[in-house]
This record gives C-alpha cells, structure tokens and sequence, in this order.
C-alpha cells in the first residue's frame, strides 16, 4: 500500500477536519508505532503502521471505491424513502461512510462510482477539475449533425445557464455519445429537449478514462482494479 500523509489519513477516517489533526499531532497526541508524530504531514502505511491518538489505537482501513451497473428504478443517495445503490452493494463489501460519487437520474443506467473517500469524490466532481462524463444517449428522433454543432458551441439551456461545450458522436440513426465536462441536473436530458429531441433511454458508460465494465449486470458492483482509479481521474477520451 502506498505510504499516505497522516493528516490526511486521520482525517479522512475520522470526524476530525485536516486542521484538527494537526492540533491534535503539534500538541503530541498523535502517535505513530508509539512514537510520537513528528509531523501531520509525515507519510504513514496505515495497511502497517500503528496509529493512536490520546493513547487510543486506532482501527486504520482501506478505502473502498466500487463500479456499479447502475440499474433503472433506483436512487443515486444514501437514503431514500425507496432503494438506493447503497442498499444493492452485498454485504461483503457494505461498510459505513459509502457514498455514490455524483448522481445519475433515477431511470439512468450505468457507470456509477461509489467509494468512501470524499476527496476523490471531490477531485472529480468539483467544477474545476471536473473529469469527463460519457453517456449513450437514445433519443426519440434522429441524431442530427445540427445537435452535434449546438452542442460543441455551449448550449443555452431553458433559464440562463448556459452548458460548456459538449462533444456528441452520432453511434446510430437515433442513438448518441455525449461527453460531458459538468455536472447539471438533469443535463443530458435539458440538452437534447432544447434542440427539440426527448431522451428515451440514458446510460453513462465512462467517467475519466474509465469505461463501465460490460460484464457487470445491472445492480451489481466490483471493486476497482489496480490502475483503474488513476483511469477514473484521468481527462484523456476513452472512446478515441
Ligand atoms: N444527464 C441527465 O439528464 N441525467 C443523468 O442521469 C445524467 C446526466
């Protein structure tokens, strides 16, 4: 396992902020196999090291980041009145603090993230860095070329906001690829409705340069492999 900073480790762990930790380290509370921390930046292995804070020993775990086949029918959040993806992830790989890494609609299927860790989360979701999302989009009408045009030029949706550039690859008569570089609500289904068109049917099937694994039945989840969360946060095209 990668050696990590221990603020960050203990913070993401924890109740308490970034801040906080380096009190608790610049005040000697913080140990490291019983040592006292030297540093709130100093890296630890928290698969090995031994971390305690006021003399309790602290249960130190991985982080877990999950692909789902996000099935139609369920809800993109923690809790609901109804199902939500949390509730289809098996026990085995269940635990407290797991979150879906942005949402997708309730009849939206596809890729999902789900993970515990809320700096990635926030590492490829925030405006800035956002990474690309990819849907496959079938629409009720022909794709046409004058779509593909509006898209690509920033489209003014109903309201004032207006999207940043969208690239749209027409896949078949009416079916199309959409990468997105935001996150607006409902922003696929907006795009196509102010050009005319209504979204039958709305899949993602990338984020980052992380393409849905196909073999994945709707509603069920993996882990990420090695190397595949460095794909998730990567801006290259996956579809070039
Ligand atoms: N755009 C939408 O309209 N819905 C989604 O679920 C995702 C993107």
């Amino acid at each position: 396992m990668k050696p990590e900073r221990l603020d960050k480790v203990l913070a993401a762990q924890s109740t308490w902020s970034r801040r906080e930790v380096r009190e608790l380290v610049d005040r000697g509370w913080v140990t490291v196999n019983g040592a006292p921390a030297r540093r709130a930046d100093q890296k630890i292995r928290w698969d090995e090291d031994r971390v305690a804070v006021a003399g309790k020993e602290l249960t130190l775990r991985p982080r877990l980041y999950l692909m789902m086949n996000k099935p139609a029918g369920v809800v993109s959040a923690t809790r609901d009145g109804g199902t939500t993806v949390i509730d289809l992830v098996p026990p085995e790989l269940r635990r407290g603090g797991l979150f879906p890494a942005g949402r997708l609609d309730k009849d939206t299927t596809g890729l999902l993230l789900i993970t515990d860790d809320g700096e990635l989360a926030h590492r490829i979701l925030s405006p800035k860095r956002h990474v690309p999302k990819t849907y496959l989009a079938r629409l009720d009408r022909p794709v046409t070329g004058e779509m593909a045009e509006r898209f690509a030029a920033g489209l003014p949706l109903a309201g004032e906001e207006v999207c940043l550039p969208a690239r749209l690859v027409r896949v078949e008569e009416d079916l199309a690829r959409v990468t997105l570089h935001q996150g607006m609500y409902h922003q696929i289904k907006r795009m196509f409705l102010a050009c005319g068109a209504r979204v039958v049917e709305l899949r993602r099937v990338s984020m980052g340069a992380l393409r849905l694994d196909e073999s994945l039945a709707p509603g069920q989840c993996r882990e990420l492999a090695p190397g595949e969360l460095e794909l998730l946060q990567s801006r290259e095209d996956p579809w070039e």
